[in-house]
């Protein structure tokens, strides 16, 4: 029995007695008085009863036991020429003096504060601070859009918010304080306080009465001990996409999370404490929450923080660099972040010029790991590459290879199998299992694991009913996809309007919701089509109102700049065609897989529902004039 298989069957036998052994690694104040409690259901809070604090455990714990010396967090920054080192006990002084600002400012437990920044280490400062005076905070990643930063502001309604003047992406610097006074002026929840770090590529202008300078705001200020939380209370609320405009509060608590992320760093990406662990994401996504933040530090590792992108700063060189520069253990990205390297460096020559050999393990997340791109990062690097597969509202994997429990043979195209706590089914819409190899929903069975999200902020209605209504006994993923023989899963497509470009999540039906808003569209209709870099981009369809007869190329460009607007450059909406009608079902419901189909070239059927076939011949024939379909 491989110590996989054992470990799967040893937390099958026994979840709780498993997960309370594994809860042994955090530092309790008080301990739980149950490990796990279902009786709200279809609720589940693990270790209700015990209080910690997750920034103790990140930091106040590993100076107490000899890392103070130890570097805990690098922030490495081709974009403005800066490297820096923080050692734990830096870190904790910056830390306990920013979460004295907060608490000077009067945020005390509970209270929400979003930060909104760019990859600088104050980011990081920030929401280890909010965990230290037990505030839950909300970061926004820095490519969305005012509105989109607003309506979070309305969904959390923060006491303070903490940003910087800008951030900066290759070739343009992007001025965060007017989206951030815009996001204010659009919501109805106006936060007291804002505290702007400024950042010399370009400084901000405050706001007299609401506005103090990061630098400033510590003067005279004392650093703050932890105040104990208990382990069901929030730590942080991440809104991310879902089938409408509207985001999501994905809600994590503090115990179960602290338990799953340390248990996860040894067992899944293999780190022993001191390792370094490089997550190449940004802490506005799930990913830099949990392994650029919250794991490496909880199983005292050293992360690496880098403000880049794989190409262009300077070359496709960019992550072999950090990799030699800093002895990196283990690199997490996204395969489009290869996609990318592949793309300029074909060969992977530039490789040669550094030392990798610090390098065990690549790990790749947030889209399909195609194996043309696995099998080309095994090539060029030499180490296991492991694709894994997990959501913002998971928080960490669901299903993985295991580099700390023995690696299992690969099979390209899988992110191999469960973890143990995950016990994951493909079942159809009667919610009984479908056999191995067939395609079905993928879902989790209840209860959920720690380190998953409880609920969503302030909606436990809305968390029924987006995950847990459709197959009762069952949270919803929304991926679809199968489970071969031999326990592997496969994992396809989504269910829902959701896309994921360059390893990005974004709802289509949110851009949809944007082009309608466009004076001249009558209907419109956004999907997903194939793309070589970034795995997806979106495609827009509009129909015009009667009697518009301006230019067409006049109007996509204007859409084009709405969703920018709107939602952000990061959801890369580029392309839109006008169409005279779309494709629909006799029940009026918009064909958008099948169009996805053509787009792609993929064979696709007839739908049997479809109103009026001829359609489809008229979107393809707009599709290959754009450059799609086969075209
Ligand atoms: N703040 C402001 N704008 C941002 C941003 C940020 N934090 N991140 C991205 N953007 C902008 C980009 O500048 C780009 O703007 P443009 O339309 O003016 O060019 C737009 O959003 C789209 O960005 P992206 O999809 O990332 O494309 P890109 O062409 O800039 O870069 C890659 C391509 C492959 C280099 C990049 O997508 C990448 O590094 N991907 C890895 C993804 C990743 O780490 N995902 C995290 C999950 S693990
Ligand atoms: P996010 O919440 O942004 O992490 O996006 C989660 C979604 O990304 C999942 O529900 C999947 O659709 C997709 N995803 C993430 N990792 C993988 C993977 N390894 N393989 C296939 N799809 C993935």
């Amino acid at each position: 029995m491989s110590a996989y298989a054992e470990t799967y069957a040893r937390w099958q036998a026994d979840p709780e007695a498993f997960w309370a052994d594994a809860a042994q690694a955090i530092d309790w104040i008080k301990p739980w008085t149950q490990v796990l409690d279902t009786s709200v259901a279809p609720f589940a809070r693990w270790f209700p009863g015990a209080e910690l604090n997750t920034c103790f455990n990140a930091l106040d714990r590993h100076v107490a036991n000899g890392r103070a010396n130890q570097t805990a967090l690098i922030y490495d920054s081709p974009v403005t020429g800066v490297k820096q080192r923080f050692t734990y006990a830096e870190l904790l002084d910056k830390v306990a003096r920013f979460a004295g600002v907060l608490a000077g400012q009067g945020v005390v437990k509970g209270d929400r504060v979003i930060i909104y920044m760019p990859m600088v280490p104050e980011a990081a400062i920030a929401m280890l601070a909010c965990a230290r005076v037990g505030a839950v905070h909300s970061v926004v990643f820095g490519g969305f859009a005012a509105n989109e930063l607003a309506t979070r502001l309305d969904d959390s309604q923060p006491k303070l918010i903490v940003t910087a003047s800008c951030g900066i992406e290759p070739g343009r610097v992007v001025a965060y304080k007017p989206l951030l006074d815009q996001a204010i002026d659009l919501a109805s929840a106006k936060p007291e306080r804002v505290i702007l770090l400024q950042r010399p590529q370009l400084e901000a202008t405050l706001v007299p009465g609401r506005d103090l300078d990061w630098m400033a705001a510590h003067e005279g200020v004392a650093a703050v001990p932890c105040v104990p939380v208990a382990a069901t209370d929030p730590l942080y609320v991440l809104y991310t996409s879902g089938t409408t405009g509207i985001p999501k509060g994905v809600v994590r608590d503090n115990g179960g999370h602290a338990v799953a992320l340390q248990w996860s760093m040894k067992a899944i990406y293999g780190m022993d404490p001191g390792d370094v662990f490089w997550a190449a994401s940004d802490v506005g996504w799930v990913v830099g929450h949990s392994y650029i933040v919250y794991a490496p530090l909880l199983a005292g590792c050293t992360s690496v923080l880098y403000e880049g992108k794989p190409v262009g700063t300077p070359d496709a060189g960019a992550f072999w660099r950090v990799i030699a520069e800093y002895g990196v253990a283990a690199l997490f990205c996204a395969p489009t972040a290869f996609r990318a390297i592949k793309r300029d460096d074909p060969e992977g020559k530039l490789r040669a010029q550094y030392d990798l050999s610090s390098l065990r393990t690549l790990f790749l997340a947030g889209e399909r790991g195609d194996p043309d791109t696995v099998q080309w990062a095994e090539r060029v690097l030499g180490v296991p590459v492991i694709d894994h597969w997990w959501q913002t509202e998971t928080g960490w994997p669901a299903c993985t290879n295991f580099a700390g429990l023995g690696l299992l043979p690969v099979k390209y195209g899988s992110p191999t199998k469960p973890v143990p706590g995950f016990d994951v089914r493909v079942i159809d819409a009667d919610c009984v299992e479908v056999k191995r190899g067939d395609i079905g929903a993928i879902v989790l069975k209840l209860p959920l694991p720690p380190g998953c999200l409880p609920t969503l902020w302030n909606n436990d209605d809305g968390f029924k009913a987006s995950y847990l209504a459709d197959f009762p006994g069952y949270y919803k993923t929304g991926d679809a996809g199968f489970m071969d023989e031999d326990g592997y899963l496969y994992v396809m497509s989504r269910t829902d309007d959701i896309i994921n470009v360059a390893g990005h999540r974004l709802s289509t039906g949110g851009m949809e919701e944007v082009l309608s808003g466009h004076p001249d569209v009558a209907e419109c209709a956004v999907i997903g089509v194939a793309d070589e870099l970034k795995g997806q981009v979106p495609l827009g369809f509009i129909v015009l109102k009667a009697g518009v007869n301006r230019p067409y190329e006049e109007i996509v460009k204007e859409v084009v700049a709405l969703v920018r607007d709107r939602i952000g450059p990061v959801a890369a909406f580029k392309h839109a065609v006008v169409v005279k009608r779309l494709p629909k079902t006799r029940s009026g419901k918009i064909l958008r897989g099948t169009m996805s189909k053509i787009a792609d070239s993929q064979p696709w059927r007839m739908p049997a529902t479809i109103d009026d076939p001829a359609i489809l011949d008229e979107i393809a024939g707009d599709l290959r004039g754009i450059g799609y379909a086969g075209s």
